[in-house]
């Protein structure tokens, strides 16, 4: 079992959201809980079909590989998203990861209830408030615990791997790792 699952929703190989999650995940690690970064990468993530077989089966029956990733988040404490900015909004694979995510949690056994989190969006020039305010709604409709930290989770790259010229945003994504970390280790004490 791991303790926080972090999903990026970037298509690119050398991307900037996955090394932005690799700094958040490395901060939860360094506060002793441990991680897994999952890259949407390679999948074709389909959107909920309504179909409601989740409520009967307890999982998603669509087959292009979420599932999986919907078991690991199923027993973790924690779950962060993060998706590049796409014409000022969140790339459409994280979003509908996110509807069938939560639509499975609330037609079974509610394993997102209590768990703590937050987004992250990652971006070129402009739009990642808007896309943290899309991502921001899974939490608190699945009774999850969202966290921020001193700034909104937002990191200013475009070429791939330049997430290190924005050095505020990625003091920022820290500060939310460790809070995470910190919270878990309080629930759970
Ligand atoms: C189709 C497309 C639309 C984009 N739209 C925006 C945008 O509206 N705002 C922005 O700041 N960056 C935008 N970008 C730039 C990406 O958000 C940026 O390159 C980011 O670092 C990509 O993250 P990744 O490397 O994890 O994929 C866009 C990129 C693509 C491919």
């Amino acid at each position: 079992m791991v303790n926080v699952i972090l999903l990026s929703g970037s298509p690119r190989k050398k991307s900037n959201t996955v090394e932005v999650l690799d700094v958040c995940a490395k901060e939860i690690e360094k506060n002793g809980l441990s991680t897994e970064v999952i890259p949407l990468r390679g999948m074709s993530i389909q959107s909920c079909v309504a179909c409601n077989k989740c409520v009967e089966k307890g999982n998603c029956v669509l087959k292009d590989g979420l599932d999986e990733i919907i078991e690991k988040i199923r027993n973790a404490d924690g779950f962060v998203p993060a998706a590049p900015v796409y014409f000022g909004t969140a790339r459409g694979d994280i979003m509908s990861a996110l509807q069938r995510i939560g639509k499975v949690s609330r037609g079974s056994d509610e394993f997102l209830s209590w768990m703590v989190g937050g987004p992250i969006a990652v971006g070129r020039r402009g739009g990642h408030t808007l896309t943290l305010q899309e991502m921001s709604m899974f939490f608190p409709i699945n009774d999850m615990i969202m966290l921020g930290s001193r700034y909104w989770n937002m990191v200013f790259a475009h070429e791939e791997g330049t997430t290190n010229q924005d050095p505020e945003g990625l003091e920022m994504v820290k500060l939310f790792g460790e809070n995470i970390a910190k919270l878990i280790k309080k629930i759970k004490d």
